[in-house]
């Protein structure tokens, strides 16, 4: 009776216990990210690959007394393959940052081929992952990893996110700024795509619907901007790293609390969406509720003000380009 019981225990248990992967482990973001997955109680493995450092990393991390494993892997001996083999979530952060005077655009050149190459790896070695790009620019890399996953007959939309959890996070804490609340009861729902004006905030879905124009031009202004300021502040270090580690983990720990069966679990993300499919824009952000097998419901944009109208049109002309250069480049380079 008692072993019966903790089978069943141990295998119900099992919906708690995955294994997530992040690919860039040892940079600005990949270290910080790591160490909130680690204290993630849902996260019993955490596989941590990066070209220099990964092992470093994660022995580091590995000496903290929560209910994981850490490894970590480097290029050499298939550290890779070996690192995705049974994951459950991968983070994808690899990849270079801005400097100032940087659009994200501009890292395309080196990232495309990096995030490229991890999808190609993610989809030979853990094809039923659900896969969380971070690395810039998001509303490009993430149409080259459906097409790398496409490529490899592995393709399932429902498990492919854009992170762009920060924009979420900047709307809450720069809005209650304005306003004079506790960011911890702003919620802001953030459409569209991660860059300048494809970050489209729909305040006026919030209590704070009437700020003055001034006031509310300014807000939008520093919530699709709120990148460069932490660019230019670091002067050349760099781009967002500390923030952008608790946006990937909220949104990681989103995730898992859908593939662990949680209801009502919530979060705006870039993803393979049908909501301007008919105009072209074949990724979009918006809210979705996250389930068991990843996107369970994508919620449409609800009333929009006459402003947020036309930035989402403004949006949608930029997305459609910077998803088709994505496409394109891995036509051009499989
Ligand atoms: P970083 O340079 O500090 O770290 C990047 C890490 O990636 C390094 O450790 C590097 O060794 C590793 N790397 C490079 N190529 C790799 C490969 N092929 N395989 C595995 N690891 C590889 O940079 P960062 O500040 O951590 O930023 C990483 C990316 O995240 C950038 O592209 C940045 O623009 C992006 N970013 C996105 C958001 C967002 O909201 N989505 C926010 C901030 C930064
Ligand atoms: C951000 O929004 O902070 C990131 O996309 C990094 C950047 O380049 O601004």
């Amino acid at each position: 009776m008692f072993s019966q019981i903790s089978t069943r225990q141990f295998s119900s248990s099992a919906r708690n216990a995955y294994k997530v992967t992040v690919l860039g482990a040892a940079g600005g973001i990949g270290q910080p990210l790591s160490l909130l997955m680690k204290l993630n109680p849902k996260v019993t493995q955490l596989s941590l690959y990066d070209l220099r450092l990964g092992k470093g990393v994660a022995t580091d991390l590995s000496h903290i007394p929560t209910n994981s494993t850490v490894t970590g892997y480097g290029p050499e001996n298939d550290g890779l393959a070996t690192a995705l083999k049974g994951s459950d979530v991968v983070l994808i952060p690899a990849g270079v940052p801005r400097k100032p005077g940087m659009t994200r655009d501009d890292l395309f050149n080196t990232n495309a081929s990096i995030v490229r190459d991890l999808a190609k790896a993610a989809a030979e070695n853990c094809p039923n992952a659900s896969l969380l790009i971070i690395s810039n620019p998001v509303n490009s890399t993430v149409p080259i990893v459906s097409e790398v996953l496409k490529s490899k007959g592995v393709y399932n939309p429902k498990k492919l996110f854009g992170v762009t959890t920060l924009d979420v996070l900047r709307s809450s804490r720069f809005l209650s700024e304005v306003v004079g609340t506790n960011p911890a009861n702003e919620t802001v729902t953030v459409v569209g795509g991660h860059s300048g004006v494809t970050i489209v905030p729909l305040l006026s879905q919030t209590k704070h619907k009437d700020l003055p124009k001034e006031q509310y031009d300014a807000l939008v202004h520093r919530i699709q901007f709120g990148g460069d300021e932490v660019v230019q502040a670091k002067d050349g270090a760099g781009s967002a790293t500390l923030s952008m580690a608790q946006a990937g983990a909220r949104m990681a720990g989103s995730v898992l609390k859908g593939l662990a069966g949680e209801a009502d679990i919530t979060e705006p993300t870039f993803i393979d969406s049908p909501l301007f499919k008919s105009e072209g824009v074949e990724f979009f952000s918006s809210r979705v509720t996250l389930g068991p097998e990843g996107v369970k419901e994508v919620h449409p944009l609800g009333t929009l003000s006459s402003v947020e109208e036309e930035m989402v049109a403004t949006a949608k002309e930029t997305l459609k380009k910077n998803i088709q250069k994505g496409i394109d480049f891995v036509k051009a380079n499989p």
